[in-house]
């Protein structure tokens, strides 16, 4: 039945139908390709029941596949004997090679019901067993056929794999909801042991429970490091089809072409064990941190010698890390200098066998024309070919910056001055209970508050884009949103006061520059996004309300409770590094800021909010926070984050900054008697100092094309 033994793709479903009708007949059990293309028909046509049970086949066909691939590629290799008596040279060579595939061949044959080939599914059918879409269909069966604990199942193991799916958000929040299910239902049925236990370690850590930390973490990494020889093996397997070459390379070229493809995927395996389900960036350097939170934790449970093995086996990837070499001096004198300290022979041997990888490939980079991305930071510059160094260094100081150590987070910058008189710091990072954060008041006077107020309330009753709605994270109270060019906008058709809208603009510079010369003396910050934000109660809803008005969140990664850990990664704005909030007004009831732990439960501080109030801090994992319900009033604040990255700038604050010089430029034509100005009330600050970077408005001036120049203007334009 040769059909079968084609590629399917679920594109065309006329072909599709075609191959099934030829396929389904007797015979070996069909390939789990073929499974699955039936199992999605029957879906569409609501044959629950025959859905299912195809769907789960089709799952269990694509596991024994890989299993079987995996086990032949380690057979094969253990049979190392084969070729010792053989001659030497060229022969010798290809002679194994030949051994090689032949043993292959046969253990695919014998584990795959005689035809391997017919198991070779299309790109798009792997893509979506990677992606665990088979639950996706079968959650909905499942639950049609009301066996809600496989549903419940299914649908967990799906968003684990896929936690942006809004569709499946609501369903597992339909689930949780949901009469008659039970918490256990809610379980990974794919789930990556190695995650499981390193999770569950780093979590025991966080908890100070050191015991337990130490036996997950190193069930973790011997599990880990199982799952990378099973992605190792399966590197060796089938290649993915290229575009047909017009001329074929050479015997040994084409060899060795092949060879430096599955070197540089052995070596990306380290980054698919280090990367959790549903995620796209990964831990980094995994495997080492693993020896940094070991030996710490052995220290911590009174057992030196291994605390010195797990220090000496860092050592291994970072011979010169002064802060190891101290502690091994440390554990030295504990234990005595007759007690040899020795490194994990495994790991002394995936050292060096990555190394002789990465030697491998950078030869044919220097001399055969490829590239490689080194997925390990650790990589010793010597090996590193010359002209690739630099860019290497660069690489892992950005990476150093942007993933903090663990136990490092704590570390507080060197702070500037307040560059505004009258601003004063009520509470630092420590009195926050954290790092990189503070709370400043007297950013704003009581009647710029009021003039902000107004603003906002002008712009609700305006319309015209800016109604109230229901706000996106609770039916209980609207929310409004008003930009600064919007803002504008609205007072160039009178909808608004002129000088209200241009006090935005002010007041959303002077909290850029008061974060800028607190947080980053030493660089610049642009504006990424201003937001003049009111959430109201909504009238008797509030009785018993449990939700919040805003759910904890970082603002710059996605936060991952239970991984203690966040992940800069879209959806995420990643480029947001510093995110501040300008408070309105105290008149309504709820609505403190609170910081929590990684967790996104402990509370670790709150700040209630009033007029001039500006609570600034990192837009990282290390600052998770949210609001408590409004659950009666108004209350009003300006948003604010900011980027260090020009590309990053927000480009509405170049034409907001536009409009008002147009603006002011015809008031200035019109009212050419009117000389002195009722704005300057609204603008009390002192200009910046002397030697300071030059303000992102002149800035962001260099690449908008600023027309209209009136130099009576200038002086105003600043803050
Ligand atoms: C910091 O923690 C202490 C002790 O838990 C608490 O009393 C204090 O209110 C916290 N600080 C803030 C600003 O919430």
């Amino acid at each position: 039945m040769p059909a079968c033994a084609g590629r399917l793709s679920l594109a065309p479903p006329l072909l599709l139908l075609l191959a099934l009708r030829l396929c389904l007949g007797s015979g070996p059990p069909p390939a789990f390709d073929l499974l699955y293309a039936d199992g999605v028909r029957a879906y569409f046509a609501r044959e629950w029941p025959r859905a299912a049970e195809l769907l789960q086949r089709s799952v269990h066909g694509y596991a024994r596949l890989r299993d079987g691939r995996r086990e032949c590629q380690r057979a094969c290799r253990a049979e190392a004997g084969w070729a010792a008596a053989a001659p030497r040279g060229e022969a010798a060579f290809f002679g194994r090679l030949l051994q090689r595939a032949e043993c292959l061949e046969e253990c695919l044959r014998r584990r795959l019901d005689g035809q391997p080939s017919r198991h070779r599914a299309s790109a798009d059918v792997r893509r979506d067993f990677e992606q665990r879409q088979p639950y996706n269909y079968l959650q909905v069966a499942f639950f049609q056929l009301k066996r809600l604990d496989e549903a419940v199942s299914s649908a967990h193991t799906f968003f684990v794999a896929n936690p942006q799916h809004l569709q499946m958000r609501e369903d597992m929040e339909k689930y949780q909801r949901m009469a008659g299910v039970k918490a256990e239902s809610f379980r990974d049925l794919e789930a990556v042991p190695h995650w499981v236990a390193y999770e569950a370690g780093v979590h025991h850590y966080s908890g100070d429970e050191y015991p337990q930390a130490v036996a997950k973490l190193e069930e973790s990494l011997s599990k880990g490091l199982q799952a990378l020889e099973d992605c190792r093996a399966l590197c060796e397997g089938l290649q993915e089809e290229e575009e047909e070459e017009e001329m074929q390379p050479g015997l040994y070229e084409a060899i060795a072409a092949r060879y430096v493809q599955v070197l540089k995927c052995r070596q990306k395996c380290v980054l698919d064990i280090a990367t959790k389900p549903g995620r796209v960036s990964s831990v980094e350097d995994f495997i080492p941190s693993h020896f940094d939170l070991l030996q710490f934790a052995y220290d911590q449970v009174g057992n030196q010698a291994l605390a010195a093995e797990c220090t000496a086996t860092y050592l291994l990837f970072y011979p010169s890390d002064e802060r190891m070499l101290e502690k091994m001096k440390r554990y030295q004198a504990v234990l005595g200098a007759e007690a040899p300290v020795a490194a994990r022979e495994v790991i002394r041997s995936y050292v060096q066998r990555s190394l002789m990888e990465k030697k491998l490939i950078y030869y044919a980079v220097e001399h055969l024309g490829e590239t490689f991305d080194d997925p390990e930071p650790w990589t010793p510059e010597e090996l590193i070919p010359e002209s690739m160094r630099e860019k290497h260094r660069e690489d892992r100081v950005k990476q150093r910056r942007e993933a903090p150590d663990v136990r490092q987070q704590q570390q507080q910058q060197q702070r500037g001055p307040l560059p505004f008189e009258g601003v004063a710091i009520t509470l630092d990072a420590s009195q926050l209970n954290g790092s990189q954060r503070v709370v400043l008041d007297r950013v704003l006077t009581e009647s710029e508050c009021k003039d902000l107020l107004r603003l906002a309330k002008a712009a609700g009753g305006s319309g015209g884009g800016y109604r109230g709605r229901r706000s996106p994270h609770t039916p209980h109270e609207r929310f409004e949103g008003l930009t600064v060019l919007k803002a504008l906008q609205l007072a160039k058709e009178s909808a608004v006061d002129w000088r209200d809208a241009k006090l935005l603009l002010q007041a959303s510079e002077k909290s850029r520059k008061i974060v800028e010369s607190y947080f980053t003396p030493e660089k610049s910050l642009y504006f990424s996004f201003t937001h003049l934000v009111c959430r109201t109660a909504a009238e008797g809803e509030q009785e018993g309300r449990m939700d919040l008005s805003h759910p904890v969140h970082a603002d710059n990664c996605l936060l991952d409770p239970e991984g203690n850990t966040c992940w800069k990664e879209p959806p995420a704005y990643i480029y947001r590094d510093y995110s501040a909030i300008l408070y309105l007004n105290d008149d309504f009831q709820g609505g403190n800021l609170f910081f929590t732990e990684t967790d996104a439960v402990t509370l670790t501080a709150q700040v209630r909010p009033k007029c001039g109030r500006l609570v600034a801090f990192s837009s990282g994992g290390e600052n998770p926070h949210g609001v408590w319900a409004v659950t009666h009033g108004r209350r009003c604040a300006i948003a604010l984050w900011y980027t260090l990255s020009l590309e990053h700038s927000e480009q509405e604050r170049a034409q907001a900054e536009e409009l008002v010089k147009q603006e002011e430029a015809e008031q200035e034509e019109s009212h050419l008697n009117n000389k002195e100005n009722t704005e300057v009330g609204h603008s009390p600050e002192p200009p910046a100092p002397k030697g300071r970077a030059r303000s992102t408005s002149q800035r962001s001036k260099q690449h908008s094309e600023s027309r209209v120049q009136s130099k009576g203007l200038q002086s105003r334009d600043e803050l």
